[in-house]
């Protein structure tokens, strides 16, 4: 007996033993998934690099989000987005709110390890609010009042629908500004359509009257003696609508921008009143980032942090548009910023609403990541059973069963977590930028002279020759700090102001080489002509200028030092004059004006150089231009030579650098490393890889 008992109790004590080590590992491993994960809402303890989507609680019954969470969890996804659709759940009629479904959905949230970002709702105000107050509804440049129904229905210029939005984005914050769980808060949705009412009007012309305190000083700087457009009173001038004077279209956008920013910046101060300071404040931008209904750098820059809606829409991933859009996005706050949105598989919007190939997802989400985005957001996690957008992508189906590209975004949520501590605190670092301005935007776009002329085409004229040299390229303000790049490349800047111009030639003059391209310095900030000709206030510095511009209907041949090619859509015959402007391309026989004329000078000046390019030139051409520039700045490639569609991104840490490689070709690739480095979603040490169609490699190495 006692043999048994004694078997027995060795037996228990063996089984007591085997449970207990069974326990402490299941405990280990619930450890290191908590440590992995973080728990919700603790600074540093959540994974570096988030997966996430977003999620809309108050369209499903409440017995059904814990399901929804589990299966968000087992997808490795650590965020969701809530709320900013969710008025009229928050507050069903005037004063009377009702969070608490919404601190249950937390709740529930924090138990599966995800953290939350809450959505101010004053993208879509309830039904009760637009009936009792039709004046904050929207008026469109057709003079139609918006109904309720849809979204975007409000004014974003009207005080009254202000009080209203500063009002219950005070309300949530009080209630979970210090809520563990919520990292962050997301102002509205997508700032998309301004107004034409006559309140809106009236603000408008407060604001001139602000800016130019005297109708003669407005008068002189749009030239209004054009067309007998003088103004004699303030509320004369017009919200444009249809087309107008230059310096009032470029005006009316300026108060675009500043009335979204004071928009945005009544629900900021609602939050940051009552909200912990550790929960980040944001927006989420649409448009396919480079929208220019207004101004990003002046939207993001309240913002602690910057976030893109990133979506293909029908076909495929452009891969280098995309990428500079990253770069675009990283560049409005020149740091780390969030995907708040991008599509799992398709979206419902397009002309045709083609599904993106298996592994596209997962390519897209590491291109995000390698171009500095710490944060990837599908939209949405489960499409509402009506509505506007049932035939949107999605992760689970309308009978909460995953759907195919559940799978796929699955495994990009293990990459994640398995790749997020090396990628924690690193940031791409670039040696050369590219330099935009929205004023040079719009005053191009208001007058494009010729209907090929595309302003994102001519920017990726620049930026893929970079991307293949295996670069980073930092894209941002004009006016921002350029001093850390050793060439910028401002490929359209049409309005050029004194203070810009001393701007660019202080960043010469200490070293930096400038490459201006065509319609560079056209204007001024009154979007009316410098009188210097282009590019303006540059034209001393440059030691040369524009003669004339000429919109193309076909190609000019080019040659010179540099190569051999053709211009097409815009050409510059430029001069110089001064005898140390270098001319380094002339256009061949053309329309008899062209023939023979110098299309690109350079000119050192002080430390650096200034290099005008007038023409709009062929790819290959302007990959020798950009090599150029690159050599003579002796910038180092930051990798190897790769094969064609492969693209390789760098985020730089204090002690390691961790490369994205993205095989976007169709054929499997083999890319052999510069050095041996840590293969993070694969484990061990390598030295080349092999990576299929769509296929991602994470890679690691010390900081030499
Ligand atoms: C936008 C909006 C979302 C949703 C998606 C659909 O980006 O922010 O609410 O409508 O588009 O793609």
């Amino acid at each position: 007996m006692r043999n048994n008992a004694c078997l027995r109790l060795r037996g228990r004590t063996a089984a007591r033993l085997v449970s207990r080590a069974v326990f402490a590992s299941v405990l280990l491993a619930a450890c290191l998934m908590f440590l992995a994960s973080g728990a919700a809402g603790e600074p540093g303890s959540q994974p570096a690099l988030l997966l996430g989507a977003a999620w809309y609680p108050e369209q499903w019954p409440e017995s059904r989000w814990d399901a929804d969470l589990q299966l968000m969890e087992d997808a490795h996804l650590h965020v969701v987005r809530v709320g900013e659709f969710a008025w009229s759940t928050m507050e069903p009629s005037p004063g009377h709110y009702s969070f608490a479904w919404l601190a249950r959905a937390i709740r529930l949230a924090e138990k599966h390890h995800i953290a939350v970002v809450i959505g101010t709702p004053t993208d879509a105000p309830p039904a009760w609010l637009t009936s009792a107050h039709p004046e904050i509804l929207r008026v469109d440049a057709a003079g139609h009042r918006a109904e309720h129904g849809g979204r975007r229905q409000f004014n974003y210029a009207s005080p009254e629908y202000r009080v209203f939005c500063a009002t219950i984005a005070g309300q949530l914050a009080q209630r979970f500004g210090h809520d563990p769980a919520v990292i962050g808060w997301q102002i509205g949705n997508e700032y998309t359509d301004e107004s034409f009412d006559p309140q809106t009007r009236r603000q408008f012309d407060n604001w001139l009257r602000r800016k130019y305190g005297t109708l003669d000083a407005l008068n002189r700087d749009w030239t209004t003696a054009y067309w007998s457009q003088t103004y004699d009173r303030w509320d004369e001038i017009p919200l444009p609508t249809d087309g107008g004077n230059p310096g009032l279209l470029l005006d009316h956008r300026r108060f675009v921008s500043d009335t979204w920013r004071s928009f945005q910046q009544v629900q900021i101060d609602a939050i940051r009143r009552y909200a912990d300071p550790r929960q980040f404040i944001t927006t989420n931008i649409g448009g396919l980032g480079w929208s220019d209904n207004w101004d990003h750098y002046e939207i993001t820059q309240p913002l602690d942090q910057a976030a893109w809606d990133d979506y293909v829409g029908e076909g495929h991933l452009n891969v280098a548009r995309n990428a500079a859009m990253h770069d675009f996005a990283r560049g409005w706050k020149r740091k780390i910023f969030w995907v708040m949105e991008t599509q799992p598989g398709s979206v419902n919007w397009a002309p045709i609403n083609t599904t993106l190939d298996r592994g596209e997802t997962r390519a897209m989400a590491w291109q995000a990541v390698g171009h500095g985005a710490d944060a990837v957001l599908y939209w949405q996690w489960r499409d509402a059973l009506n509505g506007q957008e049932q035939y949107h992508g999605a992760l689970v189906g309308p009978d909460g069963i995953p759907l195919p590209i559940y799978s796929e975004i699955c495994g990009i949520g293990n990459e994640f977590e398995r790749a997020s501590a090396a990628l924690r605190g690193t940031k791409p670092v670039a040696q050369v930028a590219i330099v935009v301005s929205y004023d040079s935007r719009w005053a191009i776009d208001f007058q494009p002279h010729s209907k090929n002329y595309d302003q994102l085409q001519v920017l990726l004229g620049s930026y893929r020759p970079l991307r293949d040299e295996r670069l980073t390229v930092d894209i941002v303000s004009a006016d921002a700090p350029l001093d850390s790049y050793k060439v910028v490349f401002a490929p359209s800047l049409n309005v050029i102001s004194k203070e810009l111009a001393a701007h660019l030639l202080a960043y010469v003059t200490q070293g930096g080489h400038l490459l201006l391209g065509p319609r560079s310095g056209m204007k001024d900030e009154h979007d009316a002509l410098n009188i210097e000709r282009q590019p303006g206030p540059m034209v001393v510095p440059l030691g040369g200028r524009v003669e004339q511009y000429y919109a193309l209907d076909g190609g000019v041949p080019v040659s010179g030092t540099l190569g051999s090619g053709s211009a097409s859509i815009w050409a510059e015959q430029l001069s110089k004059s001064t005898p140390d402007t270098q001319v380094l391309l002339r256009y061949g026989k053309s329309n008899g004006w062209l023939d023979g004329q110098p299309a690109m000078i350079t000119r050192p000046v002080g430390q650096g150089r200034i290099t005008y390019l007038g023409a709009i030139l062929n790819p290959d051409l302007m990959h020798r231009i950009i090599s150029w520039a690159t050599a003579a700045a002796q910038i180092q490639p930051e990798f190897g030579a790769i094969p064609a569609n492969v693209e390789v991104c760098r985020r730089v840490g204090a002690s390691h650098t961790v490369f994205v490689v993205i095989n976007h070709g169709s054929a499997a690739a083999k890319i052999l490393l510069p050095a041996a480095m840590h293969d993070l979603l694969n484990g061990g040490q390598v030295g080349s890889v092999e990576l299929d169609p769509q296929g991602v490699a994470v890679l690691s190495k010390g900081t030499d």
